[in-house]
């Protein structure tokens, strides 16, 4: 499966923050914005992955990730001249999509929760149809909304509803087979002028082959386009890796324990890392794998 990252937009609801910068490549605690749907395409076994963002922004990315190879992946770069709507990610990503299945992430989506590494690979095993993701939210009208009959099946899918009619909001993160490309090429934009993923999700539900996965109270959804929510953001990454003391959207460490890089490659990046909290978390963690590699015996005495 091949992933695509959707960075571009305009950021307006962040302005001045994104007068200069792209939303995307803001802080989220210790980490630029961008790691955490990187991260989450990672978890899924996702290598082959296509940055789209805005002209302007674009060579920000390049700088960042280059090939991607640092962490095992083969990153392309696409421009998307005007934030026409997600679903034209599908229209510029055509050919390196290549009629293959793909999932989609937003670049300003942040999932967390246990258990989430395996129902991405679930998803990413797709060959058929899509697979998306629901979760709870308070103000579903800002969202695409998903309504279930009594069997929990999903019966419609509307953007951003007037009147909606559940609280469950589709997710920045979605999963479809090798078709979303040419399905997308036929979609109209709507009334506000944008390609609307609602729109294909639409069509898969129409053909009764779209998976609507709910996520629960164990799972973190945030998205982080507005002051409020990306300071919400930066205080649950702080939180949680703060106490817990492992950091989430670690690209080296997913790397590894995804079999992306080696072990090799691995103490190569955190020997030389700097030294910020990040640089440090790698290099203990790879003071870990030196004990690791060690015989028990040793360990146990050490211990
Ligand atoms: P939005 O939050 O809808 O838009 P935005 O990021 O431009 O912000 P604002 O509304 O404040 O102007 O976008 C959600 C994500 O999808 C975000 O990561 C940007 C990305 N996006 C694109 O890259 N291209 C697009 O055409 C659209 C609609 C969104």
């Amino acid at each position: 499966m091949k992933g695509i990252v959707l960075a571009g937009g305009s950021g307006s609801r962040l302005y001045p923050m994104t007068a200069s910068v792209t939303k995307q490549l803001l802080p989220i605690f210790d980490k630029p914005m961008i790691y955490y749907p990187v991260a989450t395409l990672m978890l899924a076994g996702i290598r082959d992955i296509l940055l789209i963002s805005t002209p302007r922004d674009i060579e920000r990315y390049v700088e960042l990730f280059g090939d991607g190879s640092r962490w095992g992946l083969n990153i392309a770069y696409a421009q998307q001249p005007r934030p026409n709507g997600i679903a034209e990610a599908f229209r510029i990503g055509r050919t390196f999509l290549d009629g293959k299945p793909s999932s989609l992430i937003l670049g300003d989506n942040l999932f967390f929760g246990s258990g989430l590494p395996q129902r991405l690979t679930a998803a990413a095993a797709l060959q058929n149809g899509a697979h998306i993701f629901a979760c709870r939210v308070d103000d579903p009208e800002r969202y695409g909304v998903v309504a279930f009959d009594a069997d929990q099946r999903p019966i419609s899918i509307v953007e951003k509803p007037r009147l909606a009619l559940s609280n469950w909001a589709v997710t920045g993160l979605y999963f479809y087979d090798g078709q979303a490309s040419d399905i997308a090429a036929d979609i109209a934009p709507s009334a506000r002028g944008e390609l609307e993923i609602t729109d294909l999700n639409a069509h898969y539900l129409n053909k009764d082959c779209l998976v609507v996965e709910r996520l629960g109270r164990g799972f973190a959804w945030l998205d982080t386009g507005t002051p409020e929510t990306l300071m919400a953001a930066t205080q649950f990454v702080c939180a949680l890796e703060t106490r817990q003391g492992i950091k989430i959207a670690c690209l080296e460490e997913i790397a590894l324990a995804q079999g992306f890089i080696g072990a090799d490659d691995f103490a190569r990046q955190a020997a030389s890392a700097p030294g910020s909290a990040y640089g440090r978390y790698l290099k203990n963690l790879l003071g870990d794998l030196e004990i690791d590699a060690r015989p028990i015996s040793l360990r146990v005495v050490s211990a």
